[in-house]
């Protein structure tokens, strides 16, 4: 049986990478390691939580004897890393802890994953082959590391990293990290760079939960600048299919780009959330839009990424699955229904129970 482990398995992302691969991989044996920060929330995995393949480890990727530790204790065949600070907006008020996580939480990780897989328990010299045993680093990553596109064109895998915010800055300089193991140490890594995700348990600070939970409320619907920013949305469940398909076929040293080709400017999205709620809601159509206030824009706010994932369709089969519309009522459904998921967030309960459930440890 291999042991994965998943980090960040808490959060968005992640907690979606967990259930799939317990539920698929009943050989593999997948432990989550997440810090549980404002963004982490067990109650993203409660379907999960009792499989027998699945263990659940709180710890800081940030504390390099606790990382140590783990991966002695566990030997770990693979890794799949998505813990991360991942908001920009915060990145801007406090870069400091993207910097912890995102940079040196990685750099942890893969010094504790060449400890394990490159020397011999007796101290003898590296495995000689990359591939060695089938065990990999896959580090999961964002299209923000390009920096910000004009009116035309995509980012490719070859485009050079410009990012501008302290938090695509740190996830630009991890993926650069994660290659020199790579090239320095032959550690068999890979890398993805996946645009904006949206659907199920996404935290309500990102944009379309904040604006679904804001119509529900009727609170304002904080749009910054003019809203002409371009983002690529994907449902999470696709970049989760192109997560397995990459971890399982994907070449050791290479890097992927995953996206929607579902370009979307900020404000018409913002629209077409409050068309969806007002039917959903019952109310009458435009009242939701009346919500909608454009605020202060964002410093430093980029204009556009799109990204070109012809690469990972042409070499690895992949396409995403959902058109936007329908993920996005999909996603809205999935909030109305999941009001307590919701409430529990926004009134700061969830951290109160793990406070209760792990301090005991
Ligand atoms: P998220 O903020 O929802 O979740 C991050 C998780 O990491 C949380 O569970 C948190 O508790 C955990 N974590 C944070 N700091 C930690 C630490 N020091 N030690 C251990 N765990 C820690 O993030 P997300 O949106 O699910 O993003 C996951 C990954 O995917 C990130 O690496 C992000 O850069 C990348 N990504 C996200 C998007 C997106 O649209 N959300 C797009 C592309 C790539
Ligand atoms: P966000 O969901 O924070 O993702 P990212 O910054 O990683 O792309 O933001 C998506 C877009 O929406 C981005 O252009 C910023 C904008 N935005 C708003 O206009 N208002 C908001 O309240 C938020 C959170 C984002």
């Amino acid at each position: 049986m291999k042991t994965i482990l998943i980090t960040g398995g808490a959060g968005f992302i992640g907690s979606h990478v967990v259930r799939l691969f317990v539920k698929k991989y009943s050989d593999y044996k997948i432990v989550n390691l997440d810090k549980l920060t404002y963004a982490g929330n067990l109650a993203n995995l409660e379907d999960v939580e009792k499989e027998k393949n699945y263990e659940f480890v709180k710890g800081d990727i940030v504390d390099g004897e606790f990382i140590n530790t783990l991966f002695t204790k566990y030997k770990f065949d693979g890794v799949i890393h998505l813990a991360a600070e991942s908001h920009v907006d915060r990145s801007i008020v406090n870069p400091m802890d993207f910097i912890m996580t995102n940079i040196v939480g990685t750099v942890n990780l893969l010094n504790a994953a060449k400890n394990i897989w490159m020397e011999n328990m007796d101290g003898k010299p590296c495995l000689p082959d990359r591939q060695a045993a089938g065990r990999k680093f896959y580090h999961i990553s964002t299209d923000e590391v390009y920096g910000s596109l004009g009116k035309e064109g995509f980012f490719t895998e070859k485009t050079s990293y410009d990012p501008r915010s302290p938090y695509s800055a740190s996830k630009a300089s991890s993926d650069h990290i994660v290659r020199a193991y790579f090239h320095t140490y032959n550690l068999p890594v890979i890398i993805s760079n996946c645009s904006n995700n949206y659907g199920a348990n996404q935290f309500p600070e990102k944009l379309i939960p904040l604006c679904i939970n804001n119509i529900k409320n009727n609170k304002p619907l904080p749009v910054y600048g003019k809203g002409e920013n371009v983002r690529d949305w994907l449902w999470v469940e696709d970049h989760v299919n192109a997560i397995d398909l990459i971890y399982h076929s994907g070449k050791t040293g290479e890097t992927y780009n995953i996206g929607g080709n579902n370009e979307w400017k900020n404000i018409d999205l913002v629209k077409q959330l409050c068309r969806i709620m007002d039917i959903k809601l019952g109310r009458a159509k435009g009242e939701s839009e009346k919500l909608i206030t454009f605020v202060k824009d964002r410093a430093g706010h980029d204009l556009r990424y799109a990204i070109d994932s012809g690469k990972l369709q042409k070499e690895l089969g992949w396409s995403p699955s959902l058109q936007f519309e329908e993920g996005l009522e999909k996603t809205v459904d999935w909030y109305l229904k999941n009001e307590k998921w919701l409430n529990n967030i926004t009134s700061g309960e969830y951290q109160k129970y793990y406070d209760n459930q792990y301090v005991k440890r």
